[in-house]
Order: C-alpha cells, then structure tokens, then sequence
C-alpha cells in the first residue's frame, strides 16, 4: 500500500520498552529491588502478588523471575541500540528504574552507579542522534517504598518522587527533552499493584485507597512538569494513560451510558486532572456513591493547576464493548480492559480484541476533549513467533497488524489530530508485563530466551525488521 505521507516532517519514529522488563543486571551497579523482582514469572503472577499473605519476599525455590535477566539489555545496550538505529528511529521510549537511582527510593543521595548507567545509555543514543522518550515510572517502584510505606497510599512517597525526579531532571538535563510521569497512571483501576504499589484484596476495598494513591500520583506528577520546566526550559513533558474506547453493544440508551460512565472514569478521569488541572464535575457523584473521601493538603489543587503537562502519550492494545447486563462467563474473558464481546472483532492468542480503527477514534475523541498533541507510546501485538530452520523470522501477522494500526493514525492525522510519534511496544522481544513470558513477543527483534530463562540472548533481525525500517525511511508513506 502507499500512499502520500500523511505524517508530519519530523514525527518521532521509534520503539518503546520498560527497564524491568528489559535490563536486567539484578543487584548490579548497587540496584535496589523493585516491584517487578517479586513477580514470578507466569500467568498466575499478578494475582499471586493480591493473595492475602503474599509476603514481597523473593522465593527463588518456588517461582522463576524472569525480570531478573529481562533481555539483559545492561550488558548488550550497545548492540540494541544500533540495531535501533538500523531501523531509523528517531526515537526510543525507556523507563528509568527507580531504584537504580535511588536503591531503597528513600535515600537523601543518588546511587552514581545507576546515574553513570542511563549517562551511557543516552550516549549511545545520540551518537545516532535518537532522542530518548523517558518514562519516570513505570511499573518499578522501590520494593521498601512498597514494603514499608505502603506505595503510593501514602503521602510521603511524593517527597521521595520528587527528590528523585529532580535528581535525573539535573542529572540529564543537555541529554534528555521528553519524559513521561506515569506509565498508565489509570492501570491503577485494574491493577494497583503495578502503577500504585499495593494489592488489593477485596473488591469493596478498592475504591477510597485507589483514588488516595492516584490523588498522590497527580500531586507528584505535577511536581515533575514543574521541576522539568525550571531545569530544562525546552523540555516536553506528558502524561501516559492506557486508552480503550468503549463501545456500548447495542442501542439500549441503558448500554450506551453505562459505555459513557465507564470510558469517563477509565480513560478521562486522570488525564481530565493532568491536562485540565483539576478534577472534572463528573466525579463528584461518584465519589459520594462510592463513599471516597480524599485526604488534600492545602495546595494541592493550585499545584495540579500549576502543573498540567504538554501532551497525552498513550497505549492503545484494544477496545471495550460494554453492556450493563453480563453475565459471569463474559465478566471472566481474556480482554484485559474486560466488557463483552465484539462480535465484530478478532482476538489475539492472548484474548486481546485487535481494533486498528479503534486507535483512530481514540486519537480523535482525545484530541476532542483535549486539543494537546498526542503520542502513540505503545501499540503492538503480542504473538508467538517460530524460528524457521533459516533462522528467519515470518511474522507476517505482526506487519498486517502494526500496518493496520499506523494507518489508522495517518487517518486521524488526516481527520485533524495533531499526533508526536509513534514508538510501537516492545521494539525488542522482551519480558510480557501481566504474564512475565518471553514468549509473547511483540519485537521487531528476536531474542533467544525462552519462559525459563534458557537460550543464548542472540538477537535476530525479524521480518518487520526491514519492513518497519522502509516505513521510517518513507515516513510512513510505504506501509
Ligand atoms: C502496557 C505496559 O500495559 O502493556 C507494558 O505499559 C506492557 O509494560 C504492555 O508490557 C504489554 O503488555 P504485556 O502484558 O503483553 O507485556
């Protein structure tokens, strides 16, 4: 297919990836443990990490943990990066762990180890002028700052988020522009373990702890745009929100507000607060039905005010369909946002309802709402993928997907979204978020490794290797 380009002169190009879920190097250069080193590896490991009792200890006889190793990228940066820059990025997406930097999260000194390491980092960067995206947090919070102050429930984590903050903000100032707060700040609805730092046990107990914690995030976040405009003048700074649109099933006007009412408080409420500054008008009602009552410090409003980020990066993986009716059956299926069913869409191995035009209503009923230019930061499908006896890897699929997606956002550039970039997830197979298999993978490069840590780390060149790499050069003109 080719097309005029539709994507603007300078659209950031590239691929994203987590540091917990890449690095590796455990325990090297004086690291601290973080949430992801409790996560054995399995289907099973977030819910493993909710069961009453689960004490954050490290039981390597019972459970493998494949974050550990990641991909061992601490070692092989070099090498990733310029396979990076082969395919032309223009960008790449990468968290900073958190306790690199600040090993336990409430030391009053950096640890140096872990500062030198991202130095090295964006050195090799910007010898092939790739500008670092740069996510504060994600999924990786100090494991004492869980353990021992109950994650971000309680207040004095933001004092320790920001002393880090101001530390990396100083630290990589001439060498980094755009950064990301929170990774999927409203994951905290599903999953609060991985963005919020606790587990939850019972579903009633979730409401006025959740929305503390997020009250917190928001506070911290805006203390980071701030700091990020003092240090860097130039700096760029987003939020990063997981986005599903969600369809109602029918024309039942019951089905249709229920659709509303979830994809306000899914997908608006924390970017409402982030871009808006300030809480919108809709939860209100929701917060007295659901008995919250946020605990505020005087100015914290005006400092959410004062706080409000440049643009919106988001991940988009899948639509919803919701009916205000389901049964026990469709409330249980594989999509992770949940709803019911599309009878109109596919599914990936993983349950995933694959929706490239969903990409472009959401990239439209953003920039509806916001008028801020927006970032695709992740989007991509995670697929098994077989090496043949070539040693080449056909994945077709991955290309009709990918493809079907960036078209998607040529449309809604075409509709009149302003859209950043586009740095599809997992640019590198690596370790899967919710189920800590290497055999989802979502790469344009291949990694020997399998679910229990055997193979060699040798990285192979996909087939969508050369295709995403005709897609920078042509800027998206041939996809
Ligand atoms: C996003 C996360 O939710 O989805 C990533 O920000 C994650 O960390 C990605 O890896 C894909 O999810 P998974 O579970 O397939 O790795």
């Amino acid at each position: 297919m080719t097309k005029n380009t539709r994507f603007p002169e300078g659209f950031l190009w590239g691929g994203a990836t987590a540091a917990n879920q890449l690095e590796g190097g455990f325990g090297e250069g004086n690291k601290g443990l973080n949430i992801a080193d409790v996560l054995p590896g399995g289907k099973e490991r977030l819910k493993i990490l909710s069961e009453p009792g689960f004490d954050w200890e490290i039981d390597k006889d019972k459970y493998y943990y494949p974050n550990h190793l990641g991909i061992d990228f601490y070692h092989r940066y070099e090498e990733d990066i310029a396979l990076f820059a082969e395919m032309g990025f223009k960008t790449y997406r990468l968290s900073i762990a958190w306790s690199r930097i600040f090993p336990n999260g409430d030391e009053l000194e950096p640890n140096e180890e872990g500062l030198a390491f991202y130095d090295r980092v964006f050195d090799e960067l910007a010898k092939y002028n790739i500008e670092p995206l740069v996510t504060l947090s994600h999924y990786e919070m100090p494991l004492n700052l869980v353990k021992n102050y109950g994650g971000w429930r309680n207040r004095e984590v933001i004092t320790f988020f920001e002393r880090y903050v101001e530390t990396v903000l100083n630290r990589y100032k001439d060498k980094v522009k755009y950064w990301l707060t929170f990774n999927e700040i409203n994951s905290g609805f599903m999953m609060p373990i991985m963005g919020l730092g606790f587990s939850i046990q019972k579903e009633e107990d979730r409401y006025q702890p959740t929305f503390q914690a997020l009250h917190h995030q928001f506070v911290a976040s805006a203390l980071a745009v701030k700091a990020a405009h003092r240090i860097i003048p130039e700096s760029q700074v987003g939020c990063m929100i997981i986005y599903a649109p969600v369809y109602a099933y029918d024309s039942n006007p019951e089905n249709v507000m229920y659709a509303l009412e979830e994809s306000r408080l899914f997908n608006n409420f924390c970017t409402d607060v982030q871009v808006r500054g300030k809480y919108p008008a809709f939860i209100n009602r929701y917060f007295k039905e659901h008995d919250i009552h946020l605990e505020m410090e005087d100015g914290d409003l005006e400092l959410i005010k004062e706080g409000t980020v440049d643009f919106i990066s988001l991940s988009y993986y899948m639509s919803r369909t919701e009916r205000k009716e389901k049964t026990a059956d469709e409330v249980g299926r594989g999509n992770m946002i949940g709803g019911v069913k599309n009878p109109f869409l596919e599914a990936s191995d993983w349950g995933w309802e694959i929706d490239p035009t969903g990409l472009r209503v959401t990239l439209n009923e953003l920039y509806d709402r916001y008028e801020v230019p927006l970032f695709v930061v992740e989007n991509g499908l995670g697929a098994y993928d077989k090496v043949e006896e070539d040693g080449s890897i056909q994945d077709d699929y991955r290309i009709d997907y990918l493809r079907e997606h960036i078209d998607a956002i040529g449309e809604a550039i075409e509709d009149g979204v302003e859209v950043m970039g586009y740095t599809s997830w997992g640019c590198i197979d690596l370790v899967s978020a919710s189920t800590g298999e290497m055999s989802k993978r979502y790469g344009f490069i291949y990694v020997d490794l399998d679910n229990e840590g055997n193979g060699t780390l040798e990285r192979k060149k996909k087939k969508s290797f050369y295709w995403y790499k005709d897609v920078i050069a042509t800027n998206g003109e041939k996809l």
